[in-house]
């Protein structure tokens, strides 16, 4: 039997309640097929962890790591630790180290979640935002000089490697090739006459490799706007780490809202673990009152199970959730429902038993 060696980072605020429910589907998937099992190791880093330690992570927290499968992990921050650290103490820090160049974010609006837009269908919101995740402008590069006077001066320099640019565009276009779709580059050439320019440069070059796959480039203000007034547009949608920040919280609300939103940091290589979490934060206001909505978690889940190639297991979850929608008994409140994270888990669970049992998936 195989079996998955899984780091649990649960974190701070609601990042334990919402990742007990995504291991217990976890749990309940491999329980239904014998040939492999999960097998979850707990880290208790974080917020709580630096209240007492004054670090966010072991010092050899990287090397306990590096050994795992994979990581799954709730949200870090939490009042009283500067968000800077928590987010490049733990974070950054897994993101670099493990060279998880690539962030996949589905922008998939399900059955049963609420459309915001009043002039487009459901089918047209439809996206996979592949956004590079290791370097660009949030390389971490710049100095602060004169710090406090009167000339003082500040440099954020962005960072577009050779490398770095052409693997993450080549990832998307083997994506948009796999999987029989468009592919849109977002940049913004016209005023970043460095870095863009060559971002465009480097999508053309390796388009040529890839002459089945349809493409387009937007700029990256025109693509915000048209992700609202026309968003069937974007199917494989690949773009810098900055823009796919905030494209992809532009993206979250499209689909369903920040309880629905999941993010896969990926080494495609494998040579490291990958990382599967939640887009939201630890959400410090509603944090130990189990009304933290678990399906972005439980969607990061699924996402594990696609990477570890059990897609029809992931396609299965991600059809669980749309039926857990669409019959609206079992809801947190920020959808407008009176369940608790765990009711909402434990009758995911049942749906995935059932639909196992009804379709007779296998891997
Ligand atoms: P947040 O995502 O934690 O919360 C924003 C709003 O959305 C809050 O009103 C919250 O109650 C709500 N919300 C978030 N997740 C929800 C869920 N699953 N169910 C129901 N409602 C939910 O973002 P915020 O408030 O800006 O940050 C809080 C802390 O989290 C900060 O310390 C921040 O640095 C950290 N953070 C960590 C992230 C990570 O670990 N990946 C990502 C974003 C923020
Ligand atoms: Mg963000």
């Amino acid at each position: 039997m195989k079996k998955f060696k899984i780091a649990v980072i649960a974190g701070d605020g609601i990042g334990p309640e919402v990742i007990n429910e995504g291991i217990k589907v976890l749990n309940k998937v491999a329980e239904l097929d014998s040939s492999f099992q999960f097998d979850f190791t707990y880290f208790p880093w974080g917020c709580g962890f630096y209240a007492k330690n004054r670090k966010m992570m072991d010092d050899d927290g990287i090397e306990q790591l590096k050994e795992f499968d994979a990581i799954y992990l709730g949200a870090v921050g939490f009042p009283g630790v500067p968000d800077h650290i928590s987010l490049w103490d733990l974070l950054l820090k897994i993101r670099k180290n493990f060279e998880q160049y690539v962030n996949i974010r589905p922008v998939k609006l399900l059955k049963g979640a609420h459309l915001p837009l009043v002039d487009a269908k459901r089918e047209d919101i439809d996206m996979l935002f592949i956004r590079e995740n290791s370097e660009g402008e949030y390389s971490g590069a710049g100095d602060w000089l004169f710090k406090g006077r009167e000339h003082e001066v500040v440099l954020q320099n962005s960072v577009f490697s050779r490398k770095g640019t052409e693997r993450i565009i080549r990832y998307a276009f083997e994506i948009a090739k796999k999987e029989g779709r468009s592919l849109t580059s977002i940049s913004k050439a016209n005023a970043l006459n460095y870095s863009m320019v060559f971002w465009d440069q480097v999508f053309e070059e390796v388009s040529l490799d890839y002459p089945e796959v349809k493409t387009t480039s937007y700029l990256v203000d025109a693509a915000a706007m048209l992700m609202i007034k026309d968003p069937k547009r974007f199917e494989v949608v690949v773009t810098s780490n900055l823009f796919g920040d905030i494209l992809t919280d532009l993206g979250a609300a499209l689909a369903g809202g920040i309880g629905l939103a999941a993010g896969a940091n990926i080494n495609p290589e494998r040579e490291f673990p990958s990382m599967f979490e939640p887009i939201h934060g630890s959400a410090p206001d509603i944090a130990g009152q189990q009304i933290a909505n678990p399906l972005a978690a439980i969607w990061s889940a699924s996402q594990m199970l696609d990477f570890f190639g059990y897609e029809s297991y992931g396609k299965l979850v991600l059809e669980s959730i749309e039926k857990l929608l669409e019959e609206k008994a079992f809801l947190t409140p920020d959808m407008n429902g009176t369940s608790s994270t765990s009711d909402v888990g434990n009758r995911l669970v049942d749906l995935i038993k059932s639909l196992i049992l009804s379709q007779n998936v296998t891997s």
